[in-house]
């Protein structure tokens, strides 16, 4: 996999959770593709292939000049992007994202990873199908990023869980009637994904972004494999090429 060496433009800190915006002139990012990213080597060479793997993060957002990552700090990865450094090593934009079909539309997203939900409105907007937006704030989630949330989406119905088993549910309860909406566009935690993908059934489309760990994102490791259904048999396919979105009826869990 190619990686470019782009220049950061910004960089914000939210608690635990950061964005970062960089110089990007390549293809632009379809809604629900991710980049792989990594700090750039830096003088030192013990710091060269540190982290070994780049890592995949959505594409959060892109204005045609600039490119926007959002992602909460989990390891060493994550930490480097979030820290200081003038340049990035970033892949092209990676994978197959969301479908965008009639309207109107519901985009249900908890925690951090609603990232992928914004260009996608961006993209619905652009399209003119209707949609609304539907968000978890987690109990966890810094109160910094809570309010930078309700900035950026402001629109969007946000739903503040105490981060409890039914937290989806509620999520899912403050859309209302499903059957006013055409599809459900989901980037959320594994419980979300799940309640959006059982609702769904039999009713109306959904398409579910997954984030399975990755580590070629070329298709060559099959480290990425998530269960999906092939003429009624259970198969495996690869996230990084063949999603990270699917629709729900696909996926085999
Ligand atoms: C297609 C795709 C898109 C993603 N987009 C985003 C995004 O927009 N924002 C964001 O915050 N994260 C996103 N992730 C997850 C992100 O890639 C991981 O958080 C990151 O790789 C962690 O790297 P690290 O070196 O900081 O932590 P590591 O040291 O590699 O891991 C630290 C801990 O992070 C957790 N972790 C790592 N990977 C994942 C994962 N895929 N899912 C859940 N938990 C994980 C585990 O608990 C692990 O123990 C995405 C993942 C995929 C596959
Ligand atoms: S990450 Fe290697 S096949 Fe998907």
């Amino acid at each position: 996999m190619k990686l470019h060496t782009v220049e950061v433009l910004q960089r914000e800190r939210f608690g635990d959770h950061a964005l970062l915006r960089y110089r990007w002139t390549g293809s632009p990012p379809e809604p629900g593709q991710f980049v792989m990213a990594r700090v750039a080597s830096s003088t030192s060479p013990t710091r060269s292939l540190d982290p070994f793997l780049p890592r995949p993060l959505f594409a959060h957002d892109y204005d045609g000049e600039a490119m926007r990552l959002l992602f909460e700090i989990r390891g060493r990865g994550t930490a480097l992007l979030a820290g200081e450094g003038t340049e990035l090593l970033v892949s092209d934009p990676l994978g197959r994202g969301y479908t965008i079909d009639g309207g109107p539309v519901a985009l249900v997203g908890g925690g951090v990873w609603v990232s992928p939900l914004k260009l996608l409105a961006r993209h619905l907007a652009r399209s003119g199908v209707a949609h609304d937006v539907y968000l978890e704030i987690p109990a966890a989630a810094p109160e910094a990023y809570a309010a930078w949330i309700s900035g950026s989406y402001p629109d969007a119905t946000l739903v503040p869980t105490g981060g409890a088993s039914d937290a989806s549910r509620a999520v899912l309860e403050s859309i209302g009637d499903l059957s006013r909406y055409a599809g459900l566009y989901a980037s959320g935690p594994a419980p979300m994904l799940d309640a959006v993908k059982r609702v769904s059934r039999d009713t109306i489309p959904s398409q579910l972004a997954v984030r399975e760990r990755m580590a070629c994102a070329n298709g060559s490791c099959y480290g990425c494999a998530v269960p999906v259904w092939e003429a009624g048999e259970r198969a495996y396919t690869r996230a990084c090429v063949e999603g990270p979105v699917f629709p729900g009826e696909v996926l085999a869990w």
